[in-house]
């Protein structure tokens, strides 16, 4: 079956607001009918900026959400807020929220089933670290963190698992081709025994996609799109590798 393919962009902690409205701005302007959804993560206090424009042919999501509904959470953000501002998609459990601000499976599994109570889709981050790779333990942390941190409420259409090896973020190391399609097949072949529509799951993977390697990358039959951080903060990159998909 062939899945429309996601390429979002996560800015992570950059830009300006005037920034963020630009970029969005030469993004659309980019896009020549993409033959993918494209989305993009900007910080929460630019996601106005980079909406701004309403442009209709992107969709917009957070970078991260609260477990909570509502009431005493200083500096939380809920679920409800990011449909309420017209987020469709909110990036859970990022291996960067996992390591620096101590998120465990439980917590994003929680993230992520408030999302979907409020119609946003939660884009499920797991990955390895190098040592777990080294050490043989791949597949063990993929199907503990596929267990743990998809919620209950999950259905194949209404969540997205992004695979993003802790060692290939931000590094410039990219996972092979044999890596990622070995570790997108577990995950689809865990999630299609517990999801009854298993098969229109989108699993994407991020970690150093760039414009010269997407295309390999993108072409795997597990792959349905890309988790893009670095590439995406510049238009010209980001493009490079929407217009990747299908080639
Ligand atoms: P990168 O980040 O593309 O800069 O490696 C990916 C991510 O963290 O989502």
């Amino acid at each position: 079956m062939k899945r429309r393919p996601l390429i979002a962009g996560n800015w992570k902690m950059n830009g300006s607001r005037k920034g963020a409205s630009v970029l969005a701005q030469s993004i659309h302007d980019g896009l020549s009918g993409a033959r993918a959804d494209v989305a993009l993560c900007p910080p929460f206090v630019y996601l106005d900026a980079a909406m701004e424009a309403s442009l209709p042919m992107l969709a917009y999501g957070a970078q991260d959400v609260s477990a909570h509904d509502d009431g005493a959470y200083t500096g939380e953000i809920s679920a409800a807020m990011l449909a309420d501002m017209g987020c469709k998609y909110v990036i859970v459990g990022h291996s960067e929220r996992r390591q620096y601000h101590g998120e465990v499976d439980t917590l994003i599994a929680a993230k992520a089933g408030k999302a979907i109570a409020s119609g946003v889709v939660p884009i499920i981050c797991v990955g390895e670290t190098l040592a777990q790779r080294e050490a043989g333990l791949t597949a063990e942390v993929i199907a503990a963190q596929i267990a743990a941190s998809v919620p209950e409420a999950a259905t194949g259409a209404n969540i997205v698992i992004a695979y993003e090896p802790v060692w290939a973020i931000g590094t410039g190391l990219t996972a092979t081709t044999a890596q990622i399609s070995e570790v997108h097949a577990q995950i689809r072949g865990l999630l299609e025994k517990r999801l009854a529509d298993g098969g229109v799951l989108r699993i994407i993977y991020g970690g150093s996609v760039k414009a010269e390697n997407a295309r390999e990358i993108l072409a795997l039959a597990d792959v349905d799109g890309a988790l893009v951080g670095g590439a995406s903060l510049k238009a010209e990159s980001f493009l490079a590798i929407i217009n990747a998909v299908g080639d």
